[in-house]
This record gives structure tokens, sequence and C-alpha cells, in this order.
């Protein structure tokens, strides 16, 4: 069998159970996965690209198979570099999925790209990065939603503002 590798790239910010979820089912497919930040994203981020990078370390510092990094720039790009022709992505619903399907399209025409869609499990089905940071911001517990190392930074970092 040959080796498998695919990229998981998103803003991560903050990674979401949702997304965790797809990044532990995509290693009973992939031999290997690259967890990749994006970074100068138009969006205003909460954590800054290295934040996200040690969180994302940190949670999986006991996972061999995953490499957390970030890339700058196109992703197909970056995935040239890399080496790697497939990308994993979650799909929650029909608007994610016609973002991500223009996405998929992009990428192929840049870079060949192949993207794999996994669907994001129910339980998740209603969790985004922007409500748990709406959530903590007014004060409830994102269990369910996040790593509690997740939570507990971003506590830290609703409350310094
Ligand atoms: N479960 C729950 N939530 C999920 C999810 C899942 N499986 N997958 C995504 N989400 C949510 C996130 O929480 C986030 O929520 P928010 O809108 O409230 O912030 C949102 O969906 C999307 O975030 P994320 O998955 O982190 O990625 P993204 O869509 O912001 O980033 C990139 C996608 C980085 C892969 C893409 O923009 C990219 O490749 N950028 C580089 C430039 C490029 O090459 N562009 C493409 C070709 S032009």
């Amino acid at each position: 069998m040959p080796h498998t590798i695919a990229i998981c790239a998103g803003s991560f910010d903050p990674p979401t159970d949702g997304h965790l979820n797809i990044i532990s089912r995509g290693l009973n497919i992939f031999d290997r996965l690259i967890v990749a930040v994006a970074v100068n994203m138009s969006k205003t981020p909460i954590f800054t690209a290295e934040e996200r990078v040690e969180l994302l370390k940190e949670i999986y510092k006991n996972e061999p198979r995953i490499e957390v990094d970030s890339f700058s720039g196109l992703l197909a790009e970056y995935a040239k570099a890399k080496k790697i022709s497939t990308i994993l992505r979650g799909i929650r619903n029909m608007s994610d999925y016609e973002y991500e399907s223009q996405m998929a399209l992009a990428n192929k025409t840049l870079g060949g790209l192949e993207t794999i869609f996994m669907m994001t499990e129910g339980k998740y089905a209603h969790v985004s990065s922007s409500i748990i940071k709406e959530v903590i911001t007014y004060g409830g517990n994102a269990h369910g939603m996040t790593h509690p190392l997740v939570e507990a930074r971003l506590k830290e970092k609703l409350r310094q503002k």
C-alpha cells in the first residue's frame, strides 16, 4: 500500500471540535496529516497564526502522525512545495458545500489538487469558530464545542480585551 498523506488546512481561529473530529476521522483514512494554519487571511483573527499553531501542536502532541504547520499565500502553492496533492475538508451543510466546491475547483485548477470531503458529524453541525468566540465572550461555556485548552486560552484572550 502506498503511503497516504493529506493536508487539512483551515483558519482554525480557533479550532473547533468539528475540526478535531474531521482530523481524527481523517487519520482512519490517511497515514499522515498535515494540519496547516492559514496566515494572512482577510479575516482578522483572535489568535495569531503562531498561537493557533501552538494550540494545535499541544492538542496533537501525542499523535506522531500529525504535523502542524502554517502557510501564507495559496494553498495550492503550499501543497506543491510539500509535494502533497490531497486536501481534506469537512462539510456541515449546503452553504459549506457551495463555498467548499468552489474552493476545491480553484485548487484543482491551480495545482491539480484533489479535495476529499467528510461530512461533519451531526453533533457538530451547529459548531463554528465564531459561535465559540461568541459563547465565551458572553460568559458561556464551550464544552462539546472545542478542546478545553482552546476554551481556556480563549477565556484569557477575551478577558484581556
Ligand atoms: N465542523 C465545524 N465547523 C467547521 C468545520 C467542521 N468540520 N469546518 C469548518 N468549520 C467552520 C469553522 O469553525 C469556521 O467558522 P467561522 O466562519 O465561524 O470562522 C468556518 O467553518 C471555516 O473555517 P476553517 O475551516 O477554519 O477554514 P476557512 O474556510 O477559514 O479557511 C482555507 C479555508 C484556509 C483552506 C482557504 O481559505 C485557503 O486555502 N486559503 C488560502 C488561499 C487559497 O489558496 N484560496 C483558495 C483558492 S483561491
